[in-house]
């Protein structure tokens, strides 16, 4: 595992958009995993500055979201759906074709991570995978005691993490599920480059450091892989 650490959120952002950049410039149909969360939005602001000036950027781009709540319709500001328009779709000019989030609104759920699943694998496979990482160590959202060879699937939101996005549900309505690819489909990826920054992340990053691999916590899975950075903000 490759370790960077700065000493600011805006430098770990400066240095993942980079990543992206020369990601998405080496391999113009790069297949994408892509997080959200409040980490990556200074990553996304910084690839949509350089893709403005530069268009063209996205145009044979394909992209996976890691997953998105259930029972929640695109339109609702809360959406991971929503949250990829804003801070990153709707500036860019990649085709509405490539671009991949679960569906939670899905009537029949499993198929909808079948089907999922299905898409990610005649796409190629994920080449890159960015991720942020929850602050009881979940990716996507798999919470801690997910088994490491999980796939896309429909999952419980454990209490911490409904709090810890409630914000983005101001009625009150956190949703109590999501569909997340799953940790044996991030692993598959061949590349993945984890985001740490921010209040609260300084135990997580901690404890992924500490290398003990426990499915107690999930992102420890990310050191059975073979070509993972972790960007990690240090506390001032
Ligand atoms: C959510 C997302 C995760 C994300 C996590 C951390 O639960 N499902 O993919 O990594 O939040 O978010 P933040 O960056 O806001 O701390």
């Amino acid at each position: 595992m490759n370790w960077q650490t700065f000493d600011s959120a805006d430098a770990l952002s400066d240095h993942a958009a980079r990543l992206f950049l020369h990601a998405i410039q080496s391999n113009p149909r790069i297949v994408l995993g892509l997080p959200t969360g409040r980490t990556p939005i200074g990553m996304y602001e910084r690839v949509v500055r350089e893709c403005r000036r530069e268009y063209r950027c996205f145009r044979d781009v394909v992209t996976f979201n890691l997953d998105e709540y259930a029972g929640v319709p695109r339109e609702h500001p809360g959406s991971y759906w929503m949250y990829m328009q804003q801070h990153l779709f709707a500036h860019v000019d990649v085709d509405t074709h490539n671009i991949h989030i679960p569906d939670g609104t899905a009537a029949d759920l499993g198929a909808e991570c079948i089907r999922y699943e299905a898409a990610i694998r005649q796409a190629g496979g994920l080449e890159l995978t960015f991720l942020g990482v929850g602050r009881n160590g979940h990716i996507g959202f798999n919470e801690p005691g997910t088994p490491f060879d999980a796939r896309t699937r429909v999952v419980e939101l454990t209490p911490s993490t409904r709090a810890a996005n409630a914000e983005f549900f101001p009625n009150g309505e956190v949703p109590t599920r999501a569909v997340t690819m799953g940790i044996g489909t991030i692993l598959e990826s061949r590349e993945i480059v984890l985001l740490a920054a921010g209040a609260g992340k300084h135990e997580a990053i901690e404890r992924l450091r500490s290398g003990a691999i426990d499915e107690s916590f999930p992102a420890s899975a990310l050191w059975k892989h073979a070509n993972v950075t972790v960007l990690a903000q240090e506390p001032s």
